[in-house]
């Protein structure tokens, strides 16, 4: 599976099963986090065999169950730009984890954060989780705004590259599906800015990814 297809059928996964993450899944999963932390500055950590962190009234309101393992996406707050880095690593480790078979969910708010088992060093602080393994289902296609609320080129005006973009942009997970972002072209580049709101840089950050991922052009925060 490449990435585009990941892109494509990578949906938020709530239901897990009891099956561990094991064996060369495990040591890639850990490997990409690893690599992710170094190129970005982030302390992303895989926590594995902690269901506490999902048992909150909030989780199993959400709907959460099996939810044994997660990636804490952790970083310093210094980083001025931390909620963007970490939606950019977090979903690239997101779309490796389905082609990985696993299934995922971003969780900013319904998991126990007192209850999280990462390692929060001085001056660190925790974005949000991811909850990670094998599905009992595989997700479904979220509703998109229009092409027209999200993006100031139309259709016929597009070169191929920014509509694969664009198009990885509308599928990319945002906090309750708000899609509060706007993506332009400039020359050989895209343009994204978030709009006004609670999680929207970290949007941002997934709808980065999700839009270089499959386009294979930079796209720039304005
Ligand atoms: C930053 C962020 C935070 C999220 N927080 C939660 C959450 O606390 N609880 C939850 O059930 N889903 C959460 N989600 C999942 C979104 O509801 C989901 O991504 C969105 O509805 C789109 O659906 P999809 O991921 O299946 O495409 C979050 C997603 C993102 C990107």
């Amino acid at each position: 599976m490449d990435i585009k297809q990941a892109i494509k059928e990578r949906h938020s996964v709530r239901q897990y099963s009891p099956d561990r993450i094991s064996g060369d899944v495990r040591t890639a999963l850990e490997g990409l986090i690893q690599e992710c932390n170094k190129e970005s500055g982030l302390h992303m950590q895989l926590v594995m065999d902690d269901p506490e962190c999902f048992d909150t009234f909030l989780s199993h309101y959400g709907k959460f169950t099996g939810v044994n393992n997660y990636i804490a996406v952790v970083g310093s707050k210094k980083l001025s730009n931390l909620d963007e880095i970490a939606g950019y690593y977090g979903e690239k480790i997101v779309l490796e984890a389905q082609m990985l078979g696993l299934r995922t969910c971003w969780v900013a708010g319904t998991y126990g954060r007192g209850k999280c088992k990462a390692h929060i060093d001085a001056g660190e602080k925790i974005v949000c989780v991811i909850s990670i393994g094998y599905g009992l289902t595989d997700g479904v296609n979220h509703k998109s705004k229009e092409l027209s609320k999200l993006c100031g080129v139309s259709e016929n005006d597009m070169p191929s590259w920014f509509k694969e973009g664009v198009e990885a942009a509308l599928l990319a997970p945002t906090a309750v599906n708000q899609q509060k972002f706007f993506i332009n072209i400039d020359g050989e580049d895209a343009t994204i800015k978030a709009g006004f709101g609670p999680l929207t840089k970290l949007d941002l950050g997934i709808v980065r990814y999700n839009f270089e991922a499959a386009s294979g052009h930079k796209c720039r925060r304005v």
